[in-house]
């Protein structure tokens, strides 16, 4: 490799240098420009290379550098610095680089550059995916999202469940919700059909209809079935046209599956994972967080009192680390629900008048935000709400699911003990219309050596919205897809 190449790679990152105890030494950076002020004499050029939320002071005396140089060193370009980093004597940073040599390895032109040193709007940010990471708030929020993906691992590993990976092409309809993105090679010009003229599937690369995965859980509980302890982490796509802010077409779904476990031993589960994800970020992402916190509180300034939130993010991460869970069930929420104000006052969108009705985001944010003020853990839903594979409860009724509610979110995860009896198994699957002949291989595994088991899926995004405080979901995933969104 030629030296004038090499040179490009060697460096420090800016988080070291940041915290270096060794200074007066010479050091390479490499970073994009946020922000250059200064005068004829010197030029104070804000650098930022990813690795942490602050910057590092590069000071450019304009004679020693060269005039027509730094003209070039733009907002928004990227440069190579060779300089002594020194104790900074200005405000704002305990250390700064003096340059000796300065290098523009891609230059931008500032005036069409959309990131410029001012505050941009979310909206606006998310035309600009593209660079959008280059501002603070991105930065810390994916810098978050590493950190938090990085933790999953380490929980599940350190408790001895093995990382499956599910498939994403799936003849299967998991949550029988029906959402599904379908995946075909066939010519979409000039379809084969049958002799009823229905699609012949038949011709199509897997010879059936096949869609992108709503969910990695069936496939989970084989694995269970055999590892004792597992989960999955993957991309789920679901074709629901839910423009909210809490729903993607495609987000990453966490699916914990255990064998010879029920109810409770899922709900401990849920509880422990979630307060390990919270602490691990309040350990290891604090200048990101501090940032979030101070950006969620200049949001809060221009909220009417009423909507304005008890506590800070920092504040409301360490309340959820630190408290157990509410866990009662959804007839007692129901009940609480029915004689709520928002109810009586008919205030609600959707108003709770009988047992059996579906849960809107309102109701569960009234549970979590208004009633009990903590995180709720609502089980024992009514049937007919809930997927085929839930396990029955006796009074015939219920069925053994747990979702998690989380203040600001609403549903954090939803999970099940899961239907392990063949026999009651197959009736509500003919009650609910899943076809048995394509799920033959889920049935088998009721057939030889069933035992109970349970599992969950925590939405990574709406973990995301939690911890970084952020409260629209496309601002939690480098390129979001909802409807009429592909871009990037
Ligand atoms: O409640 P859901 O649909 O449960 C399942 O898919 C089960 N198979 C999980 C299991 O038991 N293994 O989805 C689980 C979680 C929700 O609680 C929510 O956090 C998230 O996935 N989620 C979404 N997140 C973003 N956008 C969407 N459209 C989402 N739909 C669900
Ligand atoms: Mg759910």
């Amino acid at each position: 490799m030629s030296a004038e190449k090499r040179v490009y790679q060697v460096g420090e990152k800016i988080k070291a240098l940041l915290s270096a105890t060794a200074l007066d030494r010479e050091v390479i950076l490499r970073a994009w420009v946020r922000n250059k002020r200064g005068n004829k004499h010197v030029a104070f050029i804000s650098a930022n290379d990813g690795s942490c939320l602050s910057g590092i002071q590069v000071v450019a005396d304009v004679e020693k550098i060269g005039e027509d140089l730094l003209k070039e060193v733009t907002v928004g370009s990227a440069i190579w610095v060779k300089g002594q980093l020194v104790a900074s004597a200005g405000k704002g940073q305990q250390v700064e680089v003096v340059a000796e040599e300065v290098r523009v390895l891609g230059g931008a032109d500032a005036e069409k550059y959309p990131i410029q040193p001012k505050k941009h709007s979310l909206e606006f940010l998310r035309e600009q995916a593209h660079l959008r990471v280059r501002t603070s708030t991105f930065g810390a929020v994916f810098r978050i999202r590493h950190a938090m993906s990085y933790a999953v691992h380490h929980f599940f590993n350190s408790k001895g469940f093995f990382n499956v990976h599910s498939p994403i092409l799936t003849a299967t309809d998991a949550e029988g919700a029906g959402e599904m993105f379908r995946v075909t090679n066939l010519n979409l010009k000039d379809l084969p059909r049958t002799d009823d003229g229905e699609i012949d599937y038949s011709q199509d690369f897997f010879g059936r209809p096949t869609n992108l995965t709503v969910s990695g859980q069936l496939e989970a509980e084989l694995l269970a079935l055999g590892l004792g302890e597992v989960y999955t982490f993957g991309p789920t796509f679901r074709a629901e046209n839910s423009n909210t802010s809490r729903h993607l077409a495609e987000f990453w779904m966490i699916e914990p599956e255990m064998a010879f476990a029920e109810l409770s031993d899922n709900i401990a589960l849920a509880q422990e994972f979630l307060q390990y994800l919270v602490n691990y970020a309040l350990d290891n992402c604090r200048e990101d967080l501090a940032f979030l916190d101070q950006r969620l509180a200049d949001e809060e300034k221009n909220k009417k009192k009423e909507e304005k939130s008890e506590m800070g993010l920092i504040e409301k991460l360490e309340f959820v680390a630190n408290n157990d869970f509410k866990v009662l069930t959804y007839t007692e929420a129901i009940e609480i629900l029915r004689n709520s104000k928002p109810n009586k006052k008919k205030q609600f969108n959707y108003l709770i008048d009988e047992w059996g009705a579906d849960l809107q985001s309102e109701h569960e944010r009234y549970l979590v935000e208004k009633h009990f003020k903590m995180p709720v853990v609502l089980k024992d839903y009514p049937k007919d709400i809930k997927a085929f594979y839930m396990r029955q409860n006796d009074d015939g009724k219920t069925v053994a699911a747990m979702d998690v509610l989380f203040p600001g979110i609403g549903e954090i995860i939803g999970g099940s003990q899961r239907e392990e009896r063949l026999d009651k198994l197959t009736r509500r699957m003919e009650e609910m219309d899943v076809s048995q002949e394509e799920l033959w291989w889920f049935l088998e595994t009721r057939k030889f050596g069933t035992v109970p088991h349970a599992g969950f899926g925590l939405g990574f995004e709406r973990l995301m919205l939690f911890v970084t405080g952020m409260t629209n979901i496309r601002d939690v995933i480098p390129f979001p897809r909802f409807p009429d969104h592909a871009e990037f």
